[in-house]
């Protein structure tokens, strides 16, 4: 059995199966190969997969450093810990309802020092996406809430009942890149004053109206990954993850695998591993990004950058 989440504050409960909440994992994860390869495993090593999810990474990994290796899974959704769990577990495995930032604190609490390896796979799962119970899905629908930790923050039905036209415009245009983000944010503003938008589906009306249904992606799809972004306050981890996390927590020698999904997001890890060349060796000049039969077979790795950098 793997370990149970424990986090101080606030409680982590053992992840149970939510109503509403998929029962079976489909999510198929992005750019296997190239991370199993680039971590450059073996038995022995300590490796930290920040953003476990249904540990479609992390069962390889657990698999290669066999035996003696040491597995910290990490997930900010208890529903992907479940998952994890069906798949990774054993003595040296630990699975935990934390936040990539927060691995200090974590490798404190598991007396454990500088780990090996880490990587992290940023964004959304497409388990996520098949929950209604929290609107990440814009055809599987639900309560507008988008949150990964239910415990934090607060849902995106009660952020847009008080966020000004003018901070929700930023947020729709910087982290969604939403050509419309002003005329959205008014909509939005203007239909709460006699209805609230409230679920998933109630969104995605407002915005095809505005938007139209033009190519193969819903209308929507940008303004729910800005408001996601925002009410998870995902660059703010991102960020500390980087700057204070990974300078900290990986061992000399050790490997940083990161992938996103997001071009902010790409641009803040390509910096870092760039920028700082007297604390990293950049070992991607140019990210790794799947291959047309990776894409055929899965749609979501499109748009996936992988970038590696050893600890000097
Ligand atoms: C793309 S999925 C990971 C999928 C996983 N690599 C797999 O193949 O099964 C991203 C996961 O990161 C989690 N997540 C997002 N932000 C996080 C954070 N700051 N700390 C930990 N987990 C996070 C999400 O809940 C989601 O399960």
């Amino acid at each position: 059995m793997p370990e149970l989440p424990a986090s101080p504050t606030p409680p982590n409960p053992p992840p149970e199966p939510r109503s509403g909440s998929p029962a079976r994992h489909v999510h198929i994860p992005v750019l296997l190969h190239e991370v199993l390869a680039a971590l450059e495993l073996r038995p022995g090593l300590t490796v930290v997969d920040g953003t476990v999810g249904a540990a479609g990474h992390s069962r390889k990994i657990h698999e290669r450093i066999q035996p003696g290796g040491t597995l910290i899974g990490l997930d900010r959704d208890s529903l992907m810990l479940g998952f994890a769990g069906q798949h990774v577990g054993g003595e040296r495995v630990h699975l935990l309802q934390r936040s990539y930032s927060e691995l200090p604190e974590v490798l404190n609490e598991l007396g454990l020092g500088p780990v090996d390896r880490i990587l992290v796979d940023l964004g959304l799962s497409s388990d996520q996406l098949a929950d209604r119970q929290r609107g990440f899905g814009i055809l599987a629908g639900g309560p507008l809430d988008l949150r990964f930790d239910t415990r934090q923050g607060v849902p995106a039905a009660e952020f847009l009942k008080t966020i000004s036209a003018a901070d929700l415009t930023e947020i729709l245009r910087e982290y969604g890149e939403e050509p419309l983000a002003g005329r959205i944010a008014a909509a939005i503003v203007e239909r709460r004053q006699s209805q609230p938008v409230a679920t998933s589906e109630d969104l995605a009306d407002l915005v095809r109206k505005i938007k139209g249904t033009r190519g193969d992606t819903h209308p929507a799809t940008q303004v729910f990954q800005a408001l996601r972004i925002a009410v998870n306050r995902e660059f703010d981890h991102l960020k500390q993850f980087l700057n204070d996390v990974l300078p900290t927590c990986l061992a000399a020698g050790g490997l940083a695998a990161v992938i996103t999904f997001h071009s902010l997001e790409d641009r803040l890890v390509k910096e870092t591993f760039r920028g700082e060349t007297e604390r990293w060796d950049n070992l991607t000049k140019k990210p790794l990004v799947a291959s047309p039969a990776e894409i055929r077979l899965n749609p979501r790795s499109r748009t996936a950058k992988l970038r590696v950098a050893r600890r000097k």
